[in-house]
C-alpha cells in the first residue's frame, strides 16, 4: 500500500515534530504493509515557509534514518500545496509534484470551494500537471452539494479521500460524505494526511472497513493501483468502473488476481 498523503516530514509544518516521532510512525506504517510514503509538507507561503531545499535535506535524511532503522519503506517528495493565483508557476519553479511525477495535490479553503478554484486550476492543467483535490470530502461545498465532486472530476481533477474521515474522526457530515465518494467511486486515492499526533492508524482502520462495506478491489485501487501510477507518472482513470463484489467477499481478496481485475476495468 502505498500513502499518498501524510505530514511526516519533521518539524517543516504541523505535522510531525521530530525525527524520532516521524520514525515511530513510519515504523508503523511499514508493519502495516505500507510500501511507499509520499511526505507531503504544506506549502503555504506566510504561515510555513521553509526553504525548498531545506525539504530535499529532510528527505534525504528520513531516507537514512529509514535505512539505518530497517524500515522498508520508500519515501517521496510531496507537497499539499494551498491554491492560489501562482501555483502553478511555483509548481514549476519550484518542482512541487508528488515525486517525479505531473500529480500535484491541492487544498484550498475548508469553508466552501472559492469560486476562483477552477480558474486558479487551469494554469495547472494548461502546464501538464495532474490535479488532485486533498480530503475532497472535507470542503463544505461538496459535503453540501455531492455533486460537485463529479463535477470536478469532469473537469480533470482527482479527489483524494482522508482515512480520518471514513472513521468519522472529522464529525459526521463529513463521514457520510466520504463513504458517498467511495462508494460512487468518485474518490481515486486514498490518504492518511497523518500529522503524527496519535500512533498511525487510521488507514489501516479504513482500508479495514472499505473492505467490509465495499470490496476489496476498491481498497486495492486506492491504496496500491492508482498511486502506484503516480509513481510511475501514468494516468489514473478520472472516471473508474466499481465493479461490485459477490456477498462472499471476505476472504477472497487474498485469491483475487490484479491483472484479471486490470484486465476488466481497462481494456
Ligand atoms: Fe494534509
Amino acid at each position: 500500500m502505498i500513502d499518498v498523503h501524510c505530514h511526516l516530514m519533521p518539524q517543516i509544518d504541523d505535522g510531525s515534530q521530530s525525527e524520532q516521532k516521524s520514525v515511530e510512525q513510519m515504523r508503523i506504517m511499514a508493519m502495516g504493509g505500507i510500501t511507499h510514503a509520499f511526505l507531503t509538507a504544506h506549502y503555504m507561503q506566510g504561515v510555513y515557509d521553509y526553504d525548498r531545499s531545506e525539504y530535499d535535506a529532510k528527505l534525504a535524511r528520513m531516507r537514512e534514518l529509514a535505512r539505518e532503522n530497517n524500515i522498508a519503506i520508500s519515501l517521496e517528495q510531496g507537497f499539499e500545496i494551498y491554491l492560489h493565483p501562482k501555483s502553478a508557476e511555483e509548481v514549476e519553479h519550484s518542482n512541487l509534484t508528488l515525486g517525479k511525477s505531473k500529480y500535484v495535490l491541492l487544498e484550498s479553503d475548508l469553508n466552501g470551494l472559492p469560486p476562483d478554484f477552477y480558474y486558479n486550476v487551469f494554469p495547472l492543467l494548461r502546464k501538464g500537471y495532474k490535479p488532485i483535490l486533498a480530503h475532497a470530502e472535507r470542503y463544505v461545498s461538496i459535503m453540501k452539494k455531492i455533486t460537485r465532486a463529479r463535477d470536478l472530476i469532469d473537469q480533470d481533477i482527482y479527489l483524494q479521500v482522508n482515512s480520518g474521515s471514513l472513521l468519522g474522526l472529522y464529525g459526521e457530515k463529513v463521514r457520510q460524505t466520504a463513504w458517498v465518494l467511495v462508494r460512487n467511486g468518485w474518490a481515486h486515492l486514498l490518504g492518511s494526511d497523518d500529522h503524527g499526533r496519535a500512533p498511525y492508524g487510521s488507514y489501516f482502520q479504513a482500508t479495514e472497513l472499505l473492505q467490509e462495506d465495499l470490496d476489496g478491489q476498491t481498497v486495492e485501487l486506492l491504496t496500491q493501483d492508482f498511486p502506484q501510477m503516480i509513481l510511475e507518472n501514468k494516468a489514473i482513470p478520472h472516471k473508474y468502473v466499481y465493479i461490485q463484489h459477490s456477498h462472499s467477499h471476505s476472504h477472497s481478496h487474498n485469491h483475487r488476481s490484479k491483472s484479471s481485475l486490470w484486465d476488466r476495468l481497462f481494456s
